[in-house]
């Protein structure tokens, strides 16, 4: 029977978050109802209230979450109620052309529940990236569930559903940074603070933190960063430079999404180097490089989508890795806040007050 739940909408563009009664139907075939317990706020959530993302009102907001399957639809076999599980936006098809050639990670088909979840009125929800977890419970497709050790605490593990994989990701899998390297992050947010903390993982010599904001600094050194430049004050460009030789820098990641950032990022890089762009960048933004220089420094230039991840390899890795103490996820939440709090997150986001709000149910 379908229930009844407390969840946070946004009803229209730049209207206030609102918490109202959802109607979760039961799971139909491929479907799961999810029993959330924690969810993090992410600025993707923000520029859906903005109007950003698109015109689909009223959202139900919250996608950086974790909790336990309550019930499956007929036919799931990947995940059982009971089942401990962070959500995330790439189900894959196993059926597209991405998937076939054995690169699930870039699935070009990823899908949800088919099923609508809605107002006690009938109006449909449209859910953040297909979740919609600043709820009690929520109807994803099986796919999106992904088992991880419980040991691990919910409003932790569900952060690996957006931000701080898609940092992680950007400097492990699209970034390759391997023992040994120099990685540059500019932009030390919760994605470029990720990926501070995955590159340290993979062995790298010299992480060098740029940030215009000397609070992000001091944190990007709690998490791995062995040097800092404000580019406020210095030349970013000319600090890694030195910092590294003369030379730059193998793997630079962008993790601001803007022309000035993405510029530095590629002066930044040593010969045969890779920039990863893991910033999400706007419509109007445009870049000019000199052709000859993106020739002749050779290596690679890429950008990450949600860290390149397969949930299904990473989320229960660097769930264990956590476990063992080799990655303090936990330093990602600032606060703990309830379902009425998220306009105030909203704000203290906007402030670069916190790296993670995340509501707990
Ligand atoms: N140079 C260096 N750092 C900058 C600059 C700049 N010109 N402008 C902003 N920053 C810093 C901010 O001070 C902040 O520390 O970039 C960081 C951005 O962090 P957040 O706003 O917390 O964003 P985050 O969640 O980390 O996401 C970063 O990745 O997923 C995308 O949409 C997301 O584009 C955004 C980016
Ligand atoms: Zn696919
Ligand atoms: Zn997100």
């Amino acid at each position: 029977m379908a229930q009844r739940v407390r969840g946070v909408i946004a009803p229209g563009k730049n209207e206030p978050v609102r918490v109202e009664t959802i109607i979760v139907p039961d799971p139909g075939p491929g479907e799961a109802v999810v029993k959330i317990q924690a969810c993090g706020v992410c600025h993707t959530d923000l520029h859906y209230k903005q109007g950003g993302i698109n015109d689909d009102f009223p959202f139900l907001l919250g996608h950086e979450a974790a909790g336990v399957v309550e019930s499956v639809g007929e036919g799931v076999t990947e995940v059982a109620p009971g089942d401990f599980v962070v959500l995330n936006w790439r189900a894959v098809c196993g059926q597209c052309r991405a998937c076939l050639r054995g690169r699930p990670q870039y699935c070009f088909n990823t899908h949800n529940a088919k099923q609508k979840m809605t107002l006690e009125d009938g109006t449909e929800l449209s859910p953040a990236l297909g979740i919609g977890a600043f709820a009690e419970k929520t109807l994803v497709a099986a796919g999106q569930c992904t088992k991880v050790d419980p040991a691990a605490k919910p409003e932790v593990a569900g952060l690996l559903g957006c931000g701080v994989m898609a940092g992680i990701g950007a400097a492990i899998n699209t970034g390759g940074v391997t023992r040994g390297d120099s990685v540059a992050v500019i932009g030390c947010g919760g994605v470029g603070d990720a990926a501070i903390m995955g590159s340290r993982l993979a062995g790298a010599r010299k992480i060098i933190a740029v940030d215009i904001d000397p609070r992000k600094l001091a944190k990007a050194v709690e998490l791995g960063a062995t040097h800092t430049v404000n580019s406020r004050e210095t030349d970013a460009v000319e600090a890694i430079r030195e910092l590294t030789e003369g030379n730059g820098a193998d793997v630079v990641i962008e993790a601001v999404g803007r022309p000035e950032t993405y510029e530095q990022a590629f002066y930044a890089r040593d010969l045969a180097g890779t920039v990863v762009l893991v910033g999400v960048p706007t419509p109007d933004m445009k870049i000019e490089l000199p052709l000859q220089e993106v020739f002749g420094r050779g290596g690679s230039l890429k950008s990450s989508w949600y860290g390149d991840c397969l949930p299904s390899r990473d989320f229960p890795m660097l769930v264990d890795l956590h476990l063992q103490g080799r990655l303090a996820l936990d330093a990602f939440v600032s606060e703990t806040i309830s379902l009425d709090d998220i306009e105030a997150a909203f704000e203290k986001m906007h402030h670069g007050e916190v790296l993670r709000s995340v509501v707990i149910l």
